[in-house]
């Protein structure tokens, strides 16, 4: 999209992410599940912290907590909610501007790897993430399972939508996201299959406010891309489930909560530590995954 910058998404929708997106994935669950695999005196990096939704209820169960984020307004968001100053954030990119390692778990919730508009940027995404686990250490990767028979873009852009609508590699859609007497919120978006991109607006217009834009653009992968990225960065896959409670991931899941390992020296990455739930049934191929999707970024 012309003129979209890494920011534009975080500072678009700063001002309604938690009010639009309190009820797409189990807080609760995600936050249980980090803090499991840190321990309470293990530190957590998450890429694209946004408002800290996740990131401040995961610093209240384990040691340190940094969030990094592109977006001035969403850490302002993180800020004001975050007022005992339990998560360190960090202004700047999740390829460029990691800080140092090493950390015990990187998350990277609710599609944002997807926020990394080309597979070359999400490649070395996992490896800056890489460089940064200890050994032993996770990188949690949360993302919707790409269904190319529905466009493969995960649905709408933004709320859990119907995803319903365009079969063609490339095409487009309008869908009404939410609707009242004084105002109408619209979601316009086109994908490109093939280049494996979508991009859109939540078109928001009001009586009181006149128009307001709310652009995202976002670059898909399927679990097997992911996992191929990951091994590309020394990481092994240790899990993959369909949810943070752990459910069986299979060809019928439209989410994957993935988890890649640091292996520890002396680890056998060939027969590894993998593989607790499915991983070895081949669950991660493109050609196995679900086939018809209405999820959401
Ligand atoms: C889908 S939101 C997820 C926010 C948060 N992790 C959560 O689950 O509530 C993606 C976040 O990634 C941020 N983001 C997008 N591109 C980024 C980049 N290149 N570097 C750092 N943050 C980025 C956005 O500003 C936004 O806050």
């Amino acid at each position: 999209m012309r003129g979209f910058r890494s920011d534009s998404y975080g500072d678009a929708f700063a001002d309604v992410y938690d009010e639009w997106y309190a009820d797409v994935t189990d807080l609760d669950a995600t936050v249980a599940f980090v803090a499991a695999l840190a321990g309470p005196d293990g530190s957590v990096l998450e890429l694209g912290v946004g408002t800290g939704r996740l990131a401040v209820p995961i610093a209240a169960r384990a040691g340190r907590v940094v969030g990094v984020d592109t977006s001035r307004r969403m850490l302002e968001e993180l800020a004001r909610s975050d007022v005992d100053r339990t998560v360190t954030t960090v202004h700047g990119d999740m390829v460029d501007d990691l800080p140092d390692g090493p950390f015990d778990v990187v998350l990277a919730a609710y599609n944002t790897v997807f926020n990394l508009t080309s597979a070359e940027r999400q490649q070395a995404c996992f490896d800056q993430v890489a460089a940064r686990l200890a050994p032993g250490g996770r990188f949690v990767v949360e993302a919707f399972v790409p269904d190319t028979a529905d466009g493969g873009d995960g649905g709408d852009g933004g709320d859990g939508g119907d995803g319903g609508g365009s079969t063609s590699p490339r095409g487009s859609r309008v869908t009404v996201r939410s609707m009242s007497v004084d105002a109408v919120v619209l979601s316009a978006s086109v994908h490109d299959t093939a280049a494996q991109v979508a991009e859109g607006q939540f078109i928001e217009i009001s009586e009181a406010g006149g128009v307001r834009l709310r652009p995202w653009s976002i670059r898909w992968a399927d679990p097997a891309e992911l996992d191929a990225m990951a091994t590309k960065s020394g990481l092994v896959r240790s899990e993959r489930w369909a949810d943070y409670d752990r459910s069986p991931f299979d060809a019928s899941s439209a989410r994957h909560v993935t988890v890649y390992s640091l292996p520890t020296r002396g680890t056998d990455v060939a027969s590894g530590t993998v593989d607790a739930s499915g991983a070895a049934a081949g669950l991660g191929n493109a050609a196995q995954v679900r086939t018809s999707l209405g999820q959401s970024l």
